[in-house]
């Protein structure tokens, strides 16, 4: 039997800086094993980018447990909470956040530059997933020179770059 590549436990985030505390998680159990998909459905404001910012380590729970390949997310230091998101994680945010200051390839390429891999083994793994979301035209080019859809799709490759067969 495949063991859990995710499991969350009783999951919990309350806001607890205005007035009132606000709960938006509330025991929320679930488990993912490697090759399975899943879909957070739910209206605005239901709390899906607060689960997935607890399950991305951005965003620490009110209780509860997130245990990646059986390590507790929320225990691990800030270091390997940064180690995880780099290596093992592909986040599409719901704003892109695209850094204004690099090119399309570059912003791309970034999970792999930090990582320190090699900047033109970096590029070529950017290069040929904007080309499949078919931005092949437009690599230089800075976010603020880019559609909306095209800053997002450039985000998709960003996410997807740490999967590319190197
Ligand atoms: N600091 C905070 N204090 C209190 N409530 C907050 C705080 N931050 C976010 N919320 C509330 O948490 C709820 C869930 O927000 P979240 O961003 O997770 O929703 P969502 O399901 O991703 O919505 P959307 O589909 O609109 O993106 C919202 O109602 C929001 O007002
Ligand atoms: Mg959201």
């Amino acid at each position: 039997m495949n063991n859990p590549l995710l499991v969350v436990e009783n999951l919990g985030k309350t806001h607890q800086d205005g007035a009132q505390p606000v709960t938006i998680l509330d025991g929320i159990s679930l488990q993912l094993s490697a090759g399975e998909s899943l879909a957070v459905v739910g209206s605005s404001g239901s709390g899906k980018s607060t689960l997935l910012h607890l399950l991305g380590s951005l965003d620490a729970p009110t209780h509860g447990r997130v245990l990646v390949e059986g390590e507790d997310l929320h225990q691990m230091s800030a270091r390997s909470q940064a180690r995880f998101r780099n290596q093992k994680l592909g986040f599409v945010y719901q704003f892109h956040h695209l850094l204004g200051e690099f090119s399309a390839l570059e912003n791309a390429a970034m999970p792999l530059l930090i990582a320190g891999r090699p900047v033109s083994e970096a590029k070529e793994q950017a290069e040929a997933l904007l080309r499949r979301v078919g931005l092949g035209h437009r690599l230089d080019h800075r976010p603020s020179a880019l559609s909306g859809g095209e800053r997002q799709r450039v985000a998709i490759a960003r996410a997807l770059v740490n999967k590319t067969p190197g």
